[in-house]
């Protein structure tokens, strides 16, 4: 009696080891796809673009999704788009270092992932975009440089551990897109690189960004039109253009922005630190519902700007007002130090002058001694309670 029980107790637990060790080889051999078994190869001289795809294939449709394995190793790539939907969630696993082509692209993106619901883009490698090569060649009266990763379509997304070198144009790009996580990531370009924004967001909603580290030549994150629900914390920018809402206004029928959040930041010898700026003139939009909270200023030019006569080019001058509304927009706990004596500068518009504008607790000073100012013109705001610059002049 006690032998048998023991016997089919035994015989349970082998039972369960085989369902073990069946169910680790599936994921181990059925769902692990190395670009290297397709052709690509880790010299830095062969173009892996084929192989990419082909591995990027096989692992969209394997029932269940997969891990689409990229080795230590140089690879060279061409531009590429990793299209879904897939069967299963994808993990795109980069050890080595992707490599651009040199020049001019003929599209707005380098590597272009769309439509995938579950992408996890992890690893120790990195992207280098080549940027050098390409910075000059590009106009602004002609089309975008490519972005070095853009996101259309996407749900449900997670991109951690790499790093992104110098990106041609933005070296994250979000459109149209839900539910996508940045953390534990490093993006650096030199300081003076054109549009290197570090993350760009347009027309998505639900977007987190943890822990990345910023050095870039424009904005270290931007949000454009039509985004809601963003949260962006412990993010270390600079140099580099600031944490931006804008451009906004551009183009007609633009969406709103909303619910964004900017909490426990670092930014230091950027040219902008918090920033929200529209065109003028602009067609009507709104931004609302805006925090940036408990930020470190370190030697920033403009430490909190709201710009809503933004015209970089000659082309666009004294015709009109911005009509992007801008109302209940706080900025709490900003310290540290301004790089020129404007702590604050809230330049709204005219027709629709900023609504709701709350300061509390700024402590901005020049080098650390010298009060800042705030100049102020049609903006609604207040000040509450001691803080430097404390009113407007
Ligand atoms: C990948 O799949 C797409 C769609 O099924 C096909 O058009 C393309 O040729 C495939 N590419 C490669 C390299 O297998
Ligand atoms: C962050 O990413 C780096 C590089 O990929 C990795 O070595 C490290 O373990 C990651 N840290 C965390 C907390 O995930
Ligand atoms: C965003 O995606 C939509 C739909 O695919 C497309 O029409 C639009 O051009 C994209 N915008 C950008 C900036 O890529
Ligand atoms: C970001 O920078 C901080 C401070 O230098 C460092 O501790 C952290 O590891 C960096 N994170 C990444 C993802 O590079
Ligand atoms: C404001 O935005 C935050 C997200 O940043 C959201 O949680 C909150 O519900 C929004 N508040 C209102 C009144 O819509």
């Amino acid at each position: 009696m006690a032998s048998s029980h023991l016997f089919f107790h035994s015989l349970s637990l082998y039972v369960i080891f085989l369902i073990i060790i069946k169910v680790s080889q599936v994921h181990a051999i059925g769902s692990v796809f190395n670009v290297q078994d397709f052709g690509a190869g880790p010299d830095g001289k062969t173009d892996s673009s084929q192989a990419f795809l082909k591995a990027w294939n096989q692992t969209c449709q394997n029932n269940g999704g997969g891990t689409i394995l990229i080795p230590t190793g140089i690879f060279l790539l061409n531009t590429l788009t990793f299209n879904g939907p897939c069967k299963g969630p994808i993990f795109f696993n980069i050890n080595g270092l992707l490599k651009a082509p040199l020049g001019k692209c003929k599209d707005d993106y380098w590597i272009l992932f769309q439509h995938i619901d579950g992408l996890t883009i992890n690893g120790e490698g990195s992207l280098d975009g080549q940027g050098p090569s390409a910075w000059s060649l590009y106009n602004e009266n002609g089309p975008n440089p490519p972005s070095s990763i853009k996101f259309n379509g996407m749900s449900n997304a997670l991109i951690q551990g790499i790093t992104s070198i110098n990106s041609k144009f933005f070296h994250f790009q979000i459109n149209k897109s839900k539910g996508v996580r940045f953390q534990n990531l490093s993006i650096t370009a030199p300081d003076e690189s054109p549009n290197t924004d570090g993350i760009h967001i347009g027309d998505s909603n639900d977007i987190i960004i943890n822990k990345v580290n910023i050095s870039t030549g424009d904005d270290c994150v931007s949000i454009g039109p039509g985004t809601s629900n963003v949260l962006i914390s412990e993010v270390n920018c600079g140099p580099g253009h600031g944490i931006s809402i804008g451009s906004l206004g551009k183009y007609q029928n633009e969406g709103d922005v909303n619910g964004v959040t900017v909490t426990n930041c670092n930014i230091g010898k950027t040219q902008n630190g918090l920033r929200i700026k529209s065109w003028a003139p602009s067609p009507p939009s709104k931004v609302f519902n805006v925090t940036f909270d408990n930020i470190n200023m370190n030697y920033v030019e403009n430490p909190i700007i709201i710009d809503q006569h933004y015209c970089p080019h000659s082309s666009c001058k004294n015709q009109g007002d911005s009509q992007v509304q801008i109302s209940d927009v706080k900025f709490i706990n900003i310290k540290g130090t301004s790089a020129s004596k404007e702590g604050v500068v809230l330049d709204c518009s005219k027709s629709v002058p900023c609504q709701g504008i709350e300061l509390r607790g700024l402590e901005l000073t020049l080098n650390g001694q010298q009060t800042t100012t705030a100049t102020c013109s049609n903006a609604n705001m207040k000040f509450f309670g001691p803080q430097t610059p404390s009113e407007c002049t």
